[in-house]
């Protein structure tokens, strides 16, 4: 059978390295290890207007984020990069699942019920919908794989639903898709707190790495990040209590491609000092370069434009015959 990899983000903008950890690196991971695989990587722009959003910053923040996924390693010329809004065949078949989605379900997901309690005048009736629109972007493609941090597990598991409900209804249009959990990147913490994630709304730009800091702020941050006073942990046994030592020996596995077991065996019991200064040459080694290209597409919007412009071409070329299949099966006039 085809596999299909697909994935996106919502776009919020200032992306940081907790989104690089627990999605874009995994997602560059995933497509070179499963190079017979389609994959396709979108940003998510209609997501983006669940909320109440600035339509003066919109473009600039989906633009932000392509930059970011091409900087991060993704090749645009084996994977299909575009925004979601570019591609009318999604909203399509989101009213097309909508008559499966079942409201219960959808009124208990949390992220709906965290959503819905902060929005001011009221949620939308596309927060409420979020999850269809979702399903609809990964059965568009008849994706398979699903690279996804542990919050959005519950919404590729609805897509999983829908998708059976409708193979049960009108035959086998849909394989049912896995999410592939990336545990750990996905919890990637504050610098300044090991116990709150990482984000783009804490107030202390030093809690974060930023996809657009050069390489004397990437440095200063992790020499600046909260420490204690004790010896490095040898052990997950002995990070009990110790969340600024196992977040910083966490993004050291990461950035490192090494397992957790041998940033114990290489740091365990040094000093703070010491990782720090290694994690400060690491991370600039690692995510300079990335900064850098970041920075540079961000200064040409034209080019990043193009890249969309034609990953959306052919994104539309697979997901015309999709959405013509379902609504062959829905019973649709066909003319
Ligand atoms: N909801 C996801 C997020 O906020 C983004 C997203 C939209 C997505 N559609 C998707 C992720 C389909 C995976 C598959 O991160």
């Amino acid at each position: 059978m085809q596999k299909t990899i697909l994935s996106g983000t919502t776009a919020t903008g200032q992306l940081h390295l907790g989104n690089y950890l627990g999605a874009l690196k995994p997602w560059v991971d995933m497509s070179n290890k499963m190079n017979d695989a389609v994959s396709l990587f979108f940003v998510a722009d209609l997501h983006g207007i669940t909320v109440p959003h600035n339509k003066d910053k919109l473009a600039a923040i989906t633009r932000e984020s392509a930059a970011a996924y091409i900087a991060s390693g993704l090749d645009i010329n084996k994977v299909i990069l575009f925004a979601q809004s570019s591609v009318y065949q999604h909203p399509y078949l989101h009213w097309m699942l909508g008559s499966i989605a079942q409201m219960g379900q959808l009124k208990r997901m949390t992220q709906y019920k965290e959503k819905s309690n902060k929005v001011k005048d009221g949620a939308s009736l596309n927060l409420f919908s979020y999850p269809v629109l979702q399903a609809a972007d990964i059965l568009m493609y008849k994706s398979t794989h699903v690279p996804v941090g542990e919050d959005q597990k519950q919404h590729v598991e609805f897509a999983r639903d829908v998708a059976g409900g409708f193979n049960h209804l009108y035959g086998d249009v849909f394989p049912l898709p896995e999410p592939v959990i990336q545990a750990e990147g996905a919890r990637i913490m504050s610098l300044r707190d090991g116990t709150s994630k990482m984000s783009k709304s804490a107030e202390s730009d030093m809690s974060r790495i930023n996809l657009v800091d050069d390489a004397d702020m990437i440095a200063q941050k992790f020499r600046k990040a909260k420490s204690d006073s004790d010896a490095l942990p040898t052990s997950d046994a002995e990070c009990a209590g110790r969340p600024e030592a196992k977040n910083l020996m966490t993004i050291y596995s990461i950035l490192s491609d090494v397992p957790m077991t041998e940033v114990y065996n290489q740091f365990g019991g040094k000093m703070f000092s010491e990782l720090k200064s290694s994690l400060s040459d690491l991370a600039v080694e690692k995510m300079a370069p990335i900064t850098a290209e970041m920075n540079r597409l961000l200064a040409h919007p034209d080019e990043i434009d193009k890249i969309l412009k034609n990953g959306a071409e052919r994104a539309s070329e697979i997901a015309a015959p999709v959405l013509e299949e379902v609504k062959d099966k829905m019973g649709f006039i066909s003319l």
